[in-house]
């Protein structure tokens, strides 16, 4: 049994409670939250204590729910600005990129993110080069197979090649390590594909990530095979038009739960069905500047029951794995929203809502979910606490101390 203790708890839980020197008692699990830190300690007098330092928080680790390892190694390579030429740009220099990055690389990453308070994350693998080092790392890891290839001709060896990637997840799957797949979006991937894999991924109760509406041209390209992606489709695959429009493309995922990466060009129709289907969507709006999209309508998807989640998308279009940086773009991009209470959602959004997405029990601390703690040191006090959601993301950066399933990573 342990027990810490810290200035401020931010709890996450349904009520959204801050408390003031509280305590939490734990093992592999929470067992217990108390406002009152001599209380806990007399009822587990064999508890081994640790005091956080004044000012911290004590929160639960950020899931960060999407990301691409594989592409790691990019700071200056890639061409930002808007979709179609950092699209051509990943195309040209993939080699350079994929086979520059090995496991070295892929676990410098996942070191940082852990030092950035990230104790889950949800990594999106074209190749599975990576899956070693997510098999490896200490954080939890719901590790998506990705299927790409709109070629109807290549569709057995995409798909065989899939199932070799999904075969070999299936057997490092641990404690830690979760196989899941994820389809690249409606234009890249064919629907008798994306029908195969989806039947696999019911049949194994897999989480299901997909991207859908980032930009404009796809947009364009799947209401009117029209637009950027007329002629790159032409150029590179000799397709004309595009072979699935989005409202079939979003049935397919039917009672999945599934998780729809961006939706910034999303209408309201599909919205609807997004809403229905109980999914979520992921807010990554660092990408989503750097890639040329539009602002997410967060003000809309709010006013529907879609849960949202932030995550950081790859290095291919961040330039940080660091939650507090892609929230910090949040809220100064969402400037029509309350600034407090859209702090207290992008904190939701990076924890709870996203591990709930990934089928997690962690994200909150409360009694029964995994001990999964990140601390962090504020500069000062917050006297009012209705402040603290904004001034924990606004001047926080690297954690204190981790934990994982109550254990101390640093
Ligand atoms: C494909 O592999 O078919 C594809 C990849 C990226 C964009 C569009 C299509
Ligand atoms: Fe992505």
């Amino acid at each position: 049994m342990n027990i810490i203790k810290s200035d401020y708890i931010l709890t996450i839980d349904d009520e959204f409670r801050i408390i003031k020197n509280g305590a939490v008692a734990y093992e592999k699990k929470i067992i217990e939250i108390s406002s009152s830190f001599q209380e806990l300690k007399q009822k587990y007098p064999q508890a081994e204590i640790t005091e956080c330092e004044k000012d911290s928080v004590l929160m639960p680790g950020f899931v960060n729910a999407h990301i691409h390892l594989e592409f790691s190694k990019n700071r200056t390579t890639l061409e930002y600005g808007d979709f179609l030429p950092w699209l051509y740009s990943v195309i040209e220099k993939r080699e350079e990129l994929i086979d520059g990055c090995s496991s070295e690389c892929y676990e410098e990453t996942i070191e940082e993110m852990l030092e950035f308070g990230i104790t889950s994350f949800g990594a999106i693998s074209s190749y599975g080069f990576d899956m070693n080092s997510c098999a490896k790392a200490k954080q939890k890891v719901v590790f998506f197979n990705e299927v790409i290839g709109s070629n109807p001709a290549a569709i057995d060896g995409f798909f065989t090649d899939f199932k070799a990637r999904v075969n070999s997840s299936e057997e490092l799957k641990s404690e830690t390590f979760f196989p899941a797949v994820a389809i690249h979006s409606a234009y890249s991937v064919h629907p008798v594909l994306v029908r195969h894999v989806l039947k696999i991924a019911r049949e194994n109760r897999y989480r299901v990530s997909t991207h859908f509406m980032e930009s404009k041209a796809e947009r364009e390209w799947l209401d009117r095979s029209q637009g950027e992606f007329k002629q790159f489709f032409k150029d590179f695959l000799k397709i004309e038009k595009a072979s699935s429009d989005p409202i079939s493309f979003l049935g397919l995922f039917e009672s999945l739960e599934p998780i729809f990466v961006h939706a910034v060009y999303a209408n309201e129709e599909e919205l609807a069905i997004i809403e229905k289907q109980k999914a979520h969507i992921v807010h990554c709006p660092v990408s989503n500047r750097l890639l040329g999209s539009r602002p997410l309508n967060l003000e809309n998807i709010k006013s529907k029951e879609i849960p949202f989640l932030i995550a950081t998308d790859g290095l291919s279009s961040n330039f940080s794995t660091n939650m507090f940086k892609e929230m910090r773009a949040a809220l100064m991009q969402q400037s029509c929203l309350d600034l407090h209470l859209l702090s207290r959602d992008l904190l939701i959004a990076a924890t709870k809502n996203s591990a709930n997405a990934l089928g997690l029990n962690c994200g909150s601390i409360e009694e029964g979910k995994d001990a999964d703690f990140a601390v962090f040191k504020l500069p000062n006090s917050v006297e009012n606490e209705k402040n603290l959601p904004l001034q924990l993301i606004l001047h926080s950066n690297r954690a204190d101390s981790v934990y994982i399933l109550g254990e101390k990573i640093f």
